[in-house]
């Protein structure tokens, strides 16, 4: 074990002699050495983006990278692309972790060549992944006032989209023929975030209320008895009525597809922080104890829990990134042997991302291999995928946020300071 390594095993034990209920040692994530391997991927990253020409185009953003190239696919900024604000993200909390002027330079050009996302009209709810870890990152770390502005118009355009027969946000207006009514979608409480924020930094009051309602309407009809989630919920938009939970990106209508029980738990975790409602930190608990119940040794779940072709099928890094990172804040917000176990399983999880197997290094330009975007639609199966590097340093970021709370001795409620 490297000397670095020991210090955090040591400071994990630290934390989590928070519940003084155990002397297990925490799994020893190598926290420097990681966020290290990340800055200098970012380098990596912006050096090909820059290419022969030495010059960046800012209307194309990273998407993904396919097992048979090196450097970063990208695709315009566009309301259709639904992942043009994690590459700006990671710069963010790359640059928040190194105080590099470089990083920030660029953080600050790819933000600015997203602002054609707030000024078009809402295309769905992926504006809130957008425009909220583009800008609200950079409003987070600057503190420039453009930045707020830009967060609080994209609220108001989401907010546009909601429903108030129905007490959800309509996640995708194009789908409402497909599904046979008003579709709200598990991706869809991440979103919630931003609308969250706004009410609290010079937004309507009414935005906190939708993303209240939507929240709880989703608890009440989007989960199995076992509290695994649907992809899609229908209702009836006349009458509110709920018709049935179906599948989009899972294997079917009855399976767990990861990333989708990876929203639901970095979800409703990032509700509790935002409404105190403990009936949202029980249920944040409920579906993360569903995920955790079911996954491989590695900690890395398959694409989709009841895949039949498991353990031959793909893995999900993307849903394991999510996971870690919502897991670290769900451990902060109770006590006892169950936040140690979530902040252990969190560190089990970053323990094995960085292990060779999942770790990109000389491979590609990315932080992780082996994500699954879309498999039903045969779409990015076994891909880097840029959202799965934005969790990824989420949760490193807030893993160092953590023992640095512990170790000046304050509350290990870190999110008061650590959130947007
Ligand atoms: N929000 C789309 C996805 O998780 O793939």
């Amino acid at each position: 074990m490297k000397l670095s390594q020991a210090v955090y095993a040591i400071a994990a034990l630290s934390f989590s002699g928070l519940c003084s209920c155990s002397a297990v040692k925490s799994p020893a994530v190598d926290l420097d050495n990681s966020l290290a391997y990340c800055h200098n991927q970012v380098h990596k990253s912006l050096s090909a983006l820059r290419g022969d020409s030495g010059t960046i185009d800012y209307s194309m953003i990273p998407r993904n990278i396919s097992d048979s190239s090196t450097t970063w696919h990208c695709r315009p900024v566009c309301p259709e692309e639904w992942c043009s604000g994690f590459w700006p993200g990671v710069l963010w909390y790359d640059y928040e972790n190194t105080g590099d002027k470089e990083i920030l330079a660029e953080a600050e050009k790819y933000t600015d060549a997203l602002r054609p996302l707030v000024d078009a009209p809402v295309y769905d709810h992926d504006l809130g992944f957008t425009v909220f870890l583009s800008y609200g990152n950079a409003y987070r770390l600057t503190g420039k006032e453009e930045y707020r502005k830009a967060v609080l118009a994209a609220a108001d355009s989401l907010a546009t989209l909601f429903n108030p027969t129905v007490g959800t946000i309509l996640s995708w207006p194009r789908n409402v023929e497909m599904f046979g009514g008003h579709n709200t979608i598990m991706d869809n409480m991440m979103n919630l975030e931003m609308l969250f924020w706004a009410s609290k930094n010079g937004g309507n009051s009414y935005l906190y209320d939708i993303a209240f309602s939507h929240a709880e309407k989703t608890m009440q009809h989007h989960f199995r008895d076992d509290y695994s989630a649907y992809h899609v919920s229908v209702y009836n938009p006349e009458t509110g009525d709920f018709i049935r939970g179906c599948n989009h990106q899972g294997y079917d209508d009855n399976s767990m597809w990861a990333r989708g029980q990876a929203w639901a738990i970095y979800g409703y975790t990032m509700t509790y922080r935002e409404t105190s409602d403990r009936r949202f930190l029980d249920f944040a608990q409920k579906v993360a104890d569903r995920y955790l119940s079911d996954l491989p040794d590695d900690m890395i779940p398959y694409w989709d829990f009841d895949d039949p072709a498991r353990p031959e099928s793909p893995k999900d890094a993307s849903a394991a990134c999510v996971v870690a990172s919502s897991l670290l804040e769900l451990s902060s917000y109770i006590d006892g042997d169950k936040s140690k176990e979530y902040y252990d399983a969190a560190l089990k999880m970053l323990a094995s991302l960085e292990s060779d197997k999942y770790r990109s290094g000389n491979k590609n330009d990315s932080f992780l291999l082996h994500s699954v975007g879309n498999y039903p639609a045969g779409s990015e199966i076994d891909y880097s995928i840029v959202y799965a590097d934005y969790y990824y340093l989420e949760a490193l970021t807030r893993l160092k946020g953590m023992k640095a709370s512990e170790s000046n001795g304050e509350n290990k409620n870190f999110m008061a300071s650590n959130k947007r």
